[in-house]
């Protein structure tokens, strides 16, 4: 439904947003792109809705290339973009019926829409009285009128306040519980990543540094990883580690938490020589990886690399 190859983005300003991505996204599939500011979610989100023209590299949306068949990509598909685009001084159903009547799609598609992300209630007030989780609602509303095979979400639950976020988590999850609308979404919530994504690609300075389901990325982590908390200098205490061949090439620092994945002769050896080494440790302890962990692996530490 999404296939991408070697799209890249360099902006007039000389910036490299995305450098030559490969991706392909099955249909009815709930695809997660991770990564931290600046990694270039929203650069390829853009490319794949023809607001941001690529490079290089080409890219199909339901069988159209964007750059040469821009409208029909756009028309089958939708975007929730990071920033808001709904007009604040017209009425919720007002939003809706002018994205609907610009796509061609049925005016039943406006209540339909509203009602599966509870707004029906307040179409008819002007969106400037709407929370901020109410208008997101409205925007993914807005997205769906037109009923589209792809659904593009740039953060959709961004700055909402944890129980909204989780009641439009379970709406984002019912809204693909037929299998039939394929969905690509950005977030930095990796529980959201975790619950919502069949699969997941983790990007850093425009590539793309993992890709698989949850679980296979975390089995890259091994069955459990010894997590150290020090006090200061984290880095100097990885040395120590490194020196004594209680951690190998895998260790990672962020901050002043020092990660050994796959720990050498397993946990309790290895928290025992963390303890012989007498490194000064706030806490020391052992736990199943989970996403964060391969996250801060992948953009953590080669952030803290690269700086
Ligand atoms: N219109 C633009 N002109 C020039 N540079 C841009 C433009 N838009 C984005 N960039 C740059 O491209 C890079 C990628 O930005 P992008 O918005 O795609 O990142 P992102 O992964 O969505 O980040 P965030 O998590 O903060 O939303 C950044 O370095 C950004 O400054
Ligand atoms: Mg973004």
């Amino acid at each position: 439904m999404i296939e991408i190859e070697g799209l890249t983005k360099i902006y007039e300003n000389g910036v490299e947003a995305v450098r030559g991505i490969d991706l392909t996204v099955e249909p009815g599939e709930v695809f997660g792109l991770l990564g931290p500011n600046g990694a270039g979610k929203s650069t390829t989100i853009g490319m794949l809705t023809t607001t941001v023209i690529p490079t290089s590299g080409t890219a199909r949306v339901a069988g159209h290339d964007v750059v040469r068949e821009p409208l029909a990509a756009r028309a089958r598909s939708s975007v929730v973009f990071q920033e808001s685009v709904v007009d604040a001084s017209l009425t919720g159903r007002r939003n809706l019926e002018l994205h609907a009547r610009l796509w061609g799609a049925a005016g039943g598609r406006v209540d339909e829409s509203a009602a599966m992300l509870g707004v029906a209630d307040l179409l008819d007030r002007a969106v400037t009285t709407y929370s901020g989780g109410q208008r997101r609602r409205l925007e993914i509303a807005r997205a769906l009128v037109s009923n589209p095979d792809v659904l593009f979400l740039d953060e959709p639950t961004v700055g909402l306040d944890p129980r909204i976020r989780h009641e439009l988590l379970d709406v984002i999850d019912g809204l693909q519980s037929d299998g039939r609308m394929t969905v690509l979404l950005t977030t930095h919530y990796l529980d959201e990543a975790e619950r919502l994504c069949d699969r997941i690609a983790i990007m850093h300075l425009g590539a793309i540094v993992a890709l698989g389901t949850p679980e296979e990325l975390r089995a890259e982590l091994g069955a459990e990883i010894v997590e150290i908390r020090v006090e200061r200098d984290a880095e100097r205490a990885l040395a120590r580690l490194r020196e004594h061949g209680v951690a190998g090439d895998e260790a990672y620092v962020v901050g002043s938490t020092l990660t050994m994945p796959h720990p050498h002769g397993g946990t309790t050896a290895t928290i025992a020589a963390v303890d012989a080494l007498e490194l000064g440790a706030l806490e020391v302890g052992a736990r199943r990886p989970n996403l964060d962990d391969v996250y801060l692996r992948l953009t953590g530490g080669r952030l803290a690399d690269a700086a």
